[in-house]
């Protein structure tokens, strides 16, 4: 496995691999790996003859009171995972490399941004578009994989690959989850044993929504009623969004007569977790 941290040499490399003939497939991440990210690298190890794995915590996606510093860093735990995983290749640029002295360009989207972590978040989905670019245009890869917990960042990559023409195929990948149902995420790290053991409040609620609705509920404030009384039985949880929508433009809907996204971000002390379902009527 090779570890590269210089944009040139990146581009030079998966340009050689294209050259043999070869497909290549990446998994973009901000590291301290679990199994969400375990099932992305094994897809796409399944899919292409190359695997590509970059590793950078984008400082341009966390707004001024966010949690860069903080967030969970262990590279020499993330070299081991990959090895294990078959990536050919990690690429772990440093700031600097990825943003120059005199940066200024970013790309942003008109609508998809407005809505559910958007809102609360009004610079992140600014920062992953910007920083997921510059990626797929330093890789050129020929498949990228995310995971589904992040709905509305997979929304958005797939918006811009449209948009901006990128010959990529965007392939997303169920979440993954603990055996209690709790979405796998880098920031479980920061739970307290108490609080982790409450969080699956979240799984609970989205089940209970598919519950509802597929006993006849179309009504989608009863089913977000439902969903927040589950969510506050949860000692300290403070919650951002609890979200009805299309699961295309992700605008809200006020009945449910199709799949239907509930979409979730609930604040455990100090830590958001967000959490998704389309429920099917
Ligand atoms: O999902 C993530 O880990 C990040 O948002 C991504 C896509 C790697 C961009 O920094």
């Amino acid at each position: 496995m090779e570890i590269i941290s210089d944009k040139a040499a990146m581009a030079i490399r998966c340009d050689a691999v294209r050259r043999e003939g070869k497909t290549i497939a990446f998994v973009p991440t901000m590291g301290y790996l679990h199994q969400g990210h375990l099932t992305l690298l094994k897809e796409g190890r399944n899919l292409c003859d190359y695997l590509v794995l970059s590793i950078f915590v984008n400082p341009t996606q966390f707004g001024p009171n966010e949690d860069l510093d903080a967030y969970p860093r262990d590279g020499e735990r993330d070299m081991k995972v990959a090895r294990e995983a078959g990536v050919d290749t990690i690429f772990t640029p440093s700031n600097e490399i990825m943003y120059g002295p005199n940066y200024q360009t970013y790309v942003t989207l008109e609508n998809l941004p407005h809505h559910l972590c958007g809102l609360s978040r009004p610079v992140h989905f600014r920062g992953v578009a910007t920083v997921v670019t510059k990626l797929f245009n330093i890789v050129q890869p020929h498949v990228a994989l995310f995971g589904e917990k992040d709905f509305q960042q997979l929304a958005v990559i797939r918006q811009l690959v449209a948009d901006l023409d990128f010959s990529i195929k965007i392939q997303g990948v169920a979440t993954v989850r603990e055996s209690d149902g709790l979405a796998m995420s880098s920031r479980n790290a920061y739970l307290t044993p108490e609080q982790r053991k409450n969080a699956v409040v979240l799984y609970k609620s989205l089940n209970q929504a598919q519950e509802q609705v597929a006993g006849g509920e179309k009504d989608a404030s009863i089913v977000m009623e439902k969903a927040k009384a589950t969510i506050l039985s949860m000692p300290g949880a403070e919650i951002d969004y609890i979200r009805l929508c299309d699961p295309q433009t992700l605008d809200d809907v006020a009945a449910i007569t199709g799949p239907t996204l509930m979409a979730l971000a609930v604040k455990v002390g100090q830590t958001r977790l967000i959490d998704n379902k389309v429920l099917e009527p």
